[in-house]
């Protein structure tokens, strides 16, 4: 059976879903008709979401789902603007929770987030327990104090046999001052990994799909931004997905679906900080051919 069906009493023949899908819908003879399978669809939905009589089901998919464009949103570019720019990596947070509704509204925004294929296989593991927490920075940090001296050994011995480095290697190179400023701080009382933060949201996607670091990011870059509608600010934690898939006692504490690997990460609370001005950025270098 054809994962979607035409009502042919409400299609009135216009051939949108024709133009927009020529894989799943196609006219003969002045009648539209579907026959979607998993060859042929990729649950984008755009043929329900563009039908103007409604005439289209998607048997796959939640059609209470669907629903109305909400036309109240004004979409004004100078706005849109303040509220990116007005974004900042905060590491300071006040020592309150947040409240699960609202992480929850978090993680649910993120289904609308685009994947590639429409895959939608992003995942997000939320982590609020201060001990757990402080637990998977100080395995950080000693994967570090591990490392360094590991990473400076590997340089030289490559180095001395004339050859390349390889790529993990370089770029773990790149990061030593910062991988040294890290160890350091561990020692002077700091948590450099996750700031103290009340809640870290991991974004994970089994390693299979075509663009799985992609997806994650795009849902994380989503929560970063809808977060600021509930008073919530974000960082970025980058040093920890560095070793989040290869320290083993990293792994076994995060524990994640099998063949899932840990591609973006924030942490998030109410900043105790206020930004009163934006910051510079460097000039855009863009190409126009
Ligand atoms: C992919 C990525 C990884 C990052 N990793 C870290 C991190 O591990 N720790 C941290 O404190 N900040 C991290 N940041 C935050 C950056 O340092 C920050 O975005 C940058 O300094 C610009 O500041 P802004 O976000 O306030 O504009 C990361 C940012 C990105 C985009």
């Amino acid at each position: 059976m054809s994962w979607t069906s035409i009502d042919q009493d409400l299609c009135t023949q216009c051939g949108i879903c024709v133009t927009r899908c020529l894989m799943n819908y196609k006219e003969v003879e002045g009648v539209i008709t579907s026959s979607a399978s998993m060859a042929t669809c990729n649950l984008c939905g755009h043929c329900v979401a563009l039908c103007p009589t409604e005439a289209i089901t998607h048997h796959k998919m939640d059609m209470e789902n669907f629903g109305d464009l909400d036309k109240r949103v004004d979409y004004d570019f100078d706005g849109f603007k303040s509220f990116v720019r007005g974004r900042r990596s905060h590491r300071i947070f006040e020592d309150k929770a947040v409240p699960r509704e609202h992480l929850g509204k978090l993680v649910d925004i993120c289904r609308y987030a685009p994947t590639g294929s429409n895959r939608q296989t992003v995942e997000i593991t939320i982590l609020q327990d201060r001990d757990k927490i402080q637990r998977l920075s100080d395995h950080t940090v000693d994967f570090f104090e591990n490392r360094l001296d590991e990473l400076e050994k590997e340089a030289r011995e490559y180095e001395a046999a004339g050859k390349d480095l390889p790529q993990t290697t370089r770029s773990a190179l790149t990061m030593v001052e910062t991988l040294k400023r890290v160890v350091m701080a561990r020692k002077f009382g700091m948590e450099v990994i996750f700031h103290r933060a009340p809640v870290v949201m991991l974004f994970h996607s089994p390693t299979e799909t075509s663009t799985p670091k992609d997806d994650c990011v795009i849902a994380s870059t989503t929560v970063s931004l809808a977060a600021r509608t509930l008073s919530l600010e974000t960082t970025y934690i980058g040093l920890f997905e560095f070793v989040a898939n290869r320290y083993r006692p990293i792994v076994q504490e995060l524990d994640l679906p099998p063949g899932h690997k840990v591609f973006s990460i924030l942490v998030l609370g109410y900043p105790k900080l206020k930004f009163l001005r934006n910051v510079d950025r460097k000039p855009m270098k863009a190409r126009w051919l």
